[in-house]
């Protein structure tokens, strides 16, 4: 298995991870979204590839503050569901941790819903500490 940075024919598959990790995009949206993540110098998506398959990937990014250090944030972690358990999902959140510590940041954070049962689990045994409960709110614009 290698860890690569994503590449346009990735597309496709990242459209059925998606819908593995609970949304629906469409290929136009995400060909857009990755378009507009190529131009960033301060984000990134890895792929993780066995055999000329894409089987997980990860979209890490900067979180900009004022007043605060910077840290980097780990949006959308998905291993696909036949792969999952072989230590795919820790080798991305590595190639996460490796870019983020390159860019500078000295933390690396993440959310997830408290529902995701597996990624409950998962996260505190490869490492992370739960730093705190959050609310989160949204109004339609
Ligand atoms: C969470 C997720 C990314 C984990 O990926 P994975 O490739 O299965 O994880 P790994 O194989 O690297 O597991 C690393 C460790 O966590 C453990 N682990 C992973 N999933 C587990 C589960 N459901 N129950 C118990 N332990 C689990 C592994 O056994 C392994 O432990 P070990 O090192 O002691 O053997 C994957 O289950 C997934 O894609 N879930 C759906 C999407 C999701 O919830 N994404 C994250 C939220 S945004």
């Amino acid at each position: 298995m290698i860890i690569r940075p994503w590449k346009a024919e990735d597309a496709e598959r990242l459209v059925q991870l998606t819908f593995q990790w609970g949304f629906e995009t469409t290929i136009e949206e995400m060909n857009a979204q990755l378009r507009r993540i190529g131009e960033l110098n301060n984000a990134e998506v890895f792929v993780a590839e066995a055999k000329g398959k894409v089987l997980g990937r990860i979209f890490v990014m900067e979180h900009l503050t004022v007043g605060s250090s910077p840290f980097s944030e780990v949006h959308g972690l998905v291993v696909d569901i036949n792969f999952r358990k072989q230590g795919i999902g820790k080798a991305l959140i590595e190639a996460a941790k490796e870019w983020s510590k390159a860019k500078g940041f000295a933390k690396m954070r993440l959310r997830t819903n408290a529902k995701r049962e597996e990624a409950n689990i998962f996260y505190p045994k490869i490492g992370f500490d739960l730093e705190k409960v959050q609310n989160v709110y949204q109004i339609d614009l």
